[in-house]
């Protein structure tokens, strides 16, 4: 029977017996204890309603799989680049999963050695990025999937119209087979034109909301086509989930991560450093910053009072970061909590070779390994911030399979529902992109946003004395 790992959390460094008074004494952490227990009974009274359709998805999708796994094989089969189109939730969990688990140099391989299509996210509208796309990919052997929950998304839409377009032009009827949404299943345009037009679709289920929407179709799918096993995603989720199925805070660890980080907040530390010492964990840093930032930033608590809080997510990568960030971090203003993803057993090893015997400053190097200096540099790093008394805390990944980054993602996704728990405020809420979303409507002209577009046109004009130029 397989032996399945799982990831520790670790947060000595939060304590004052490590950071000294910038840390958490025993008596602030029994109340934490407590209060962490509260937080977690008033999370799970919630569960089942509102927007935590995703703690359900680690075990209720049994037929979404079974179709996704078949689609997702003909696809293999019949495409050679595989194309998200999608913004915020709907393209960083794909980025991340796909960073984390396929070759990092994917599209550079051969098809004998990629094993599946070629892959792009396609997450901005930059009209450069746009029409660059259309010199890398052939359009005959290319399939894209356009995601968006509500099915309105300005970004994803005009990007979906554009390859519609190309599509139809260049294969009449036979565009729709190019083409394969994930959206809502009654909200928004998209599912009406998947619907007319026959495009394969694959349904965002009710109660999931974009960022935390990695574990449906959004997520399941791309990385299925991409050869990712999902199952095992889907176990080291459910993993997770069951591990934090307890108030308690020593043996729950989303529920110890939020409730640190919710006490670090009340003590001024405004910012959040995720930096995993992986570059295959690179861009989760990317999804955990939205979900944090996007989830925990937020005007009003529940009881409609003014809070204005949350928490900057800074996303960082060990090492490189260390020579452009760490300073800062070790010496500036005591305002973040760093947090550490480290691996124990990186995919591969990789001696460093003994060739300038005659330079000792350069041969000690010589007969450790890149997996040796890696680790060593996290630990150093960790050592420093301890020293010089800043929060930190590290998570620790076996290794990175579809089983540890399952739990990864369920971890994160239980630290923020926690963490909102905490700050009593609407977690799964975006008020805030909303209103962005909704003056694009107007700028653009949109039917129903006439007087969205006449508050615009009647905010103060700038006063060209502040403008410099040459
Ligand atoms: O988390 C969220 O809800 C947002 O970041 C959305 O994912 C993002 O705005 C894209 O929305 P949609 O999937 O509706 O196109």
């Amino acid at each position: 029977m397989q032996n399945f790992k799982t990831i520790r959390f670790d947060y000595n460094n939060m304590m004052l017996d490590y950071i000294g008074e910038e840390g958490i004494s025993s008596n602030e952490y029994d109340k934490l204890v407590s209060s962490a227990s509260a937080a977690h009974e008033k999370f799970m009274q919630s569960c089942g309603s509102g927007m935590t359709g995703w703690m359900s998805l680690p075990y209720n999708q049994e037929d979404v799989v079974s179709d996704i796994l078949k689609t997702a094989k003909e696809i293999r089969q019949d495409f050679d680049a595989f194309v998200v189109l999608g913004i915020g939730g709907s393209a960083l969990g794909p980025m991340a999963v796909f960073q984390a688990l396929c070759h990092l140099r994917h599209n550079d391989l051969q098809k004998s050695k990629r094993k599946a299509p070629k892959f792009y996210v396609e997450d901005n509208i930059d009209p450069e990025r746009m029409n660059s796309l259309f010199d890398v990919i052939d359009l005959k052997k290319t399939v894209f999937n356009v995601i968006t929950k509500s099915g309105s998304t300005s970004e994803t839409m005009s990007q979906f119209l554009i390859i519609i377009d190309v599509l139809k032009k260049a294969f009449g009827s036979d565009a729709s087979s190019h083409i394969i949404a994930t959206t809502d299943e009654k909200n928004g345009n998209l599912i009406k034109i998947a619907k007319d037009e026959g495009f394969k679709t694959f349904i965002i289920p009710d109660g999931v909301g974009g960022r935390f929407s990695e574990l449906c179709p959004v997520g399941l799918f791309p990385a299925a086509v991409l050869g990712i096993d999902i199952k095992l995603l889907l176990k080291g989720a459910n993993d997770m989930r069951l591990a934090c199925s307890k108030g308690e805070l020593r043996t729950n660890p989303a529920l110890a991560a939020a409730a640190l980080q919710y006490y670090a907040m009340s003590r001024g530390k405004s910012i959040s450093v995720m930096m995993p010492y992986a570059d295959s964990l690179k861009l989760m840093a990317d999804w955990y910053c939205q979900l944090w930032g996007e989830s925990l930033g937020k005007a009003t608590d529940n009881l409609a009072q003014t809070v204005n809080v949350g928490q900057t997510p800074v996303k960082a990568l060990g090492v490189t970061d260390q020579h452009s960030q760490v300073q800062l971090y070790t010496e500036g203003p005591f305002d973040k909590v760093v947090t550490f993803i480290g691996v124990d057993k990186y995919r591969c090893e990789v001696e460093i070779p003994l060739v300038y015997d005659q330079y000792p400053s350069v041969s000690f190097l010589s007969g450790h390994t890149l997996n040796e200096l890696i680790t060593a540099e996290m630990i150093a790093t960790e050592f420093a911030l301890t020293k010089n008394k800043r929060m930190n805390n590290t998570i620790m990944l076996p290794d990175v399979t579809p089983h540890t980054i399952g739990q990864l993602l369920m971890f994160f996704m239980l630290e923020t529902a926690y963490a909102g728990v905490f700050l009593n405020i609407n977690t799964f809420d975006q008020p805030g992109v909303e209103e962005g979303k909704n003056a694009t409507y107007a700028l653009l002209g949109r039917n129903g946003y006439a007087e969205k577009a006449n508050e615009i046109k009647s905010r103060p004009s700038k006063n060209q004395s502040f403008i410099v130029g040459l």
